[in-house]
């Protein structure tokens, strides 16, 4: 049996138009699942849709559209830009899926014999967008403290959580383990949440209807975040017929979101895992936002980039490598600006890796009539060159398993940046004019093209259509030297692949041109 990895994205709300914040989890979890699946392990990727709720209801009815109706359009539009990006989920679950819908009734109900969930009577100040209940003192000037919108004071019965009584297991999860990630979330959550003490989470609602009913009392509707959250297990089938999935892919390895909904992730989800006698998952992994113009990129603010377009116009490697270098790894935001996307293609895809990749191929041609040498003599500069490429599988596979994407990529351009300087400093034009120094000539050549295959190697968890251009162009065929293990390894099979010169990777872009195509597209 393999070794599994279970890796999961948060279920996004369709409310409105997909666009490049969605697709930043998404394709760093893909990325992590390519890396994992490469590696050998047996991955369940897991995404989709949260459907129910107020805000959605409300959005349907401003459109004449029932909800259903309003949510397929926008779950088929997700669909096609996962397709698009090349998301090689396993599942795609709704949370309006039937079997979803028993799987959290039976959760509900499991809960509630067990005396951790209970009805009373709740009184607070109710955010509606973010179907949360606060407590006066909780309210940031009078607002809702997660979205800064108006509250409003609202008394209703209610089903509630008995969050409270695993205060003292969570904060141990939070601080005495490596649950969450980065670390520096872990304070944030326990000095603003944990230590005020954790009250009891309202987890019914009666004041709308699109929901998962409460079985036993159907006036009421379940939270919408017991539902959503519980889809990390009930798309595995638990409580269903077939545990079979759930019993091998559960406890799920990596939870990856942004910053706004790790109380959700690291907080209520253990919670209810632990109410529910569940193993926990290994990892709540938070990223930061990708701002646009200072602001996080959402719907609701209109300030959003479309994926559909940047990946008609750039493809979708050009796209996927943007995103997967757009925040720091420590988890804090970065900036999108059209002339920051057009400027990065540029500097890594076209200058650096583009043209290494064709001035390596254009030499092999050149010189030793397209078919890759063996290397022969070498001198320290080479031995520099070869350890470097050696040592950049370790590092890489190394800041992949820490989920540190930008930085991981970051050590593939800086070799390819090595080798552009290695061919600056052997010369290899110089050294073809004197017969004498054939011999060298081969050995930087297969070099070239080592780190090139290494390169490529490595961009495969990353990008999808560049690491096979860049095989074609090296005459790689064999599984052998496309394996992750290879990468660095100097396989004796690369000398006598014949290299093909093919189109140019990556065009390079006019940035005028582009910013203005751009202003007028997005
Ligand atoms: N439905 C809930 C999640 C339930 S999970 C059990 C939700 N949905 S959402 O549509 O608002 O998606 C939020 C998530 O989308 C973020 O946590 C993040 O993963 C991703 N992002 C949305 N906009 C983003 C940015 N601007 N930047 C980075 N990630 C972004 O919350």
């Amino acid at each position: 049996m393999s070794k599994k990895y279970y890796i999961t994205t948060p279920i996004y709300y369709p409310s409105g138009n997909w666009h490049l914040g969605h697709c930043y989890t998404t394709v760093c979890c893909d990325a992590l699942a390519r890396f994992k699946r490469l590696q050998g392990y047996d991955v369940y990727y897991l995404t989709g849709t949260d459907e129910h709720g107020q805000k959605i209801q409300e959005r349907a009815r401003q459109q004449n559209m029932e909800p259903k109706e309003f949510v397929n359009g926008l779950v088929d539009d997700i669909k096609k830009l996962w397709k698009l990006l090349d998301i090689s989920y396993t599942k795609f679950i709704r949370t309006t899926d039937p079997e979803h819908e028993a799987a959290v009734q039976k959760i509900f109900t499991k809960l509630y014999e067990k005396g951790d969930i209970y009805k009373s009577t709740y009184e607070g100040w109710y955010c509606t967008p973010c179907e949360s209940y606060w407590t006066q003192t909780q309210l940031k000037d009078g607002n809702c403290p997660d979205c800064g919108r108006e509250v409003k004071l609202t008394k209703e019965d209610s089903y509630f959580f008995r969050l409270s009584k695993y205060q003292d297991r969570v904060e141990e999860l939070l601080t005495k383990t490596d649950f969450l990630e980065p670390k520096s979330r872990v304070n944030e959550m326990v000095n603003n949440f944990i230590r005020p003490g954790l009250n009891d989470l309202s987890v019914s609602r009666t004041s709308f209807d699109w929901g998962v009913k409460v079985p036993f009392d159907p006036d009421h509707v379940i939270y919408v975040w017991i539902d959503a959250l519980s889809n990390y297990i009930t798309a595995l089938g638990y409580t269903s017929d077939n545990e079979q999935d759930f019993e091998t892919y559960w406890p799920a390895d990596t939870h990856m979101m942004a910053k706004e909904i790790i109380r959700f992730h690291s907080i209520i989800w253990p919670a209810i895992l632990m109410a529910l006698e569940l193993p926990l998952p290994k990892k709540v992994f938070a990223h930061g936002w990708l701002l646009f113009g200072g602001d996080k990129m959402s719907k609701s603010k209109g300030n959003v980039v479309d994926p559909f377009i940047l990946v008609d116009r750039y493809g979708l490697d050009a796209v996927r490598y943007y995103l997967l270098t757009a925040l720091p790894a420590d988890g804090t935001d970065g900036t999108y600006t059209n002339e920051a996307f057009i400027k990065k293609i540029n500097t890594d895809l076209v200058n650096t890796l583009g043209n290494l990749v064709s001035r390596t191929v254009a030499m092999t041609e050149q010189y030793f009539d397209g078919v890759i040498p063996s290397p022969e003599i070498k001198d320290e500069l080479d031995q520099d060159f070869i350890n470097e490429i050696k040592s950049i599988r370790d590092k890489v596979t190394d800041l992949l398993e820490k989920i540190q994407f930008s930085k991981a990529l970051e050590e593939i351009i800086l070799l390819t940046e090595r080798a552009n300087k290695y061919i600056d400093q052997t010369t290899p034009w110089v050294l073809a004019k004197d017969p004498d120094k054939k011999s060298r000539l081969k050995t930087v050549i297969y070099n070239l093209c080592e780190s090139i295959r290494t390169v490529a190697v490595l961009l495969r968890p990353f990008l999808i259509q560049t690491p096979n251009k860049i095989f074609e162009q090296l005459g790689v065929k064999d599984d052998e030297l496309i394996a992750i293990e290879s990468a660095g390894q100097f396989p004796p099979k690369l000398a006598g692949c014949k290299v093909k010169k093919g189109e140019i990777i990556f065009p390079r872009l006019k940035l005028e041109q582009e910013l203005e195509e751009l202003s007028k597209l997005c």
